[in-house]
């Protein structure tokens, strides 16, 4: 596998007199994988992102991305085109006064040729299904709607990776299924990684891969399964548990002997029709 982010025992602190905020961190990212990081508020999972794209340089240790050093200051750019973020305030990130000339903007930036500019446009809009509103003003779009065209302005200037920040976090549940759907095909059509920062579990169980962040630490990494199979822990730190997952333990604590295994509600039912039907 082709490793795009390779972070190795970072350490930092906002200034000399505050407390480490990232405390050792190692990470490797594949290409083509869709990670989620969760944790706690103030656990440090923003800093993180910002050492991915060189937005902060850690005191200690090393961050590469596409093979580049982010403290190498000639490649600073390029790293930022290849790591591209979306936000949580989806009203903070327009500069365009129409939903196309804002993807367009970004592109503008980086020196794209005009004709390549106008290909890239349609094939982005395409993709995160907002072609019929190019037009539009943006502030006249739905959360979602806002955040499907700050996505398309990021895949248009063609990332390695794409880091979401609590992107849903702002949006309502019709929002964030969109975002969720947007995210999961521009993985599997176009290869794209994906790192998804998020408070809300529902949407990890979706990653290929979770890593869990306590107190400026990884403190575990897995698949979903992986993670979701000691759930004590993740309750330890303080996190709101899935419902599947919440009710894997209700129903074995009453007896009903379910494997544990099922994370979306979807899973549980089927789950539950096929013990109901072995009674
Ligand atoms: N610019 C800053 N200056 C000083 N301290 C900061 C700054 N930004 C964040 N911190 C502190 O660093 C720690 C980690 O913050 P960070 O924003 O990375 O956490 P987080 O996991 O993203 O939290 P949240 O879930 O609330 O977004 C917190 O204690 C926070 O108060
Ligand atoms: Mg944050």
């Amino acid at each position: 596998m082709e490793k795009i982010i390779e972070v190795s025992d970072i350490s930092y602190n906002y200034s000399d007199d505050h407390p480490k905020v990232l405390k050792h961190v190692s990470l490797t990212i594949n290409k083509g994988e869709w990670v989620s990081i969760i944790g706690h508020n103030g656990s440090g999972k923003s800093t993180l992102a910002k050492c991915l794209n060189g937005l902060i340089i850690p005191q200690e240790g090393s961050v590469h991305v596409g093979g580049f050093d982010t403290r190498d200051p000639e490649h600073i750019w390029e790293i930022r085109r290849l790591v591209g973020m979306v936000f949580q305030n989806p009203d903070n990130q327009f500069v365009g006064s129409t939903v196309m000339d804002d993807v367009a903007f970004g592109m503008e930036n980086h020196g794209i040729p005009r004709e390549e500019m106008v290909r890239r446009l349609h094939e982005v809009l395409r993709l995160v299904r907002m072609d019929a509103f190019a037009d539009r003003e943006p502030y006249r779009l739905s959360g979602g709607q806002k955040q499907r065209v700050a996505i398309a302005g990021i895949v248009a200037l063609q990332p390695l990776i794409i880091i979401l920040d609590e992107a849903t976090s702002m949006l309502d549940p019709e929002g964030r299924r969109e975002i969720i759907q947007t995210v999961r095909s521009l993985n599997k059509k176009l290869g794209l990684t994906v790192l998804s920062i998020t408070h809300d579990l529902e949407e990890a169980v979706h990653a290929d891969r979770i890593l869990v962040m306590n107190q400026g630490q990884v403190v575990k990494k897995g698949t979903p399964h992986e993670i979701f199979k000691t759930p004590e822990l993740l309750e330890k730190i303080g996190l709101d548990l899935p419902f599947a997952v919440k009710m894997n333990g209700l129903l074995r604590a009453r007896g009903i002997a379910v494997t544990g295994t099922a994370l979306t509600e979807e899973e549980l039912v089927n789950e539950l029709w096929t013990l109901h039907s072995t009674m």
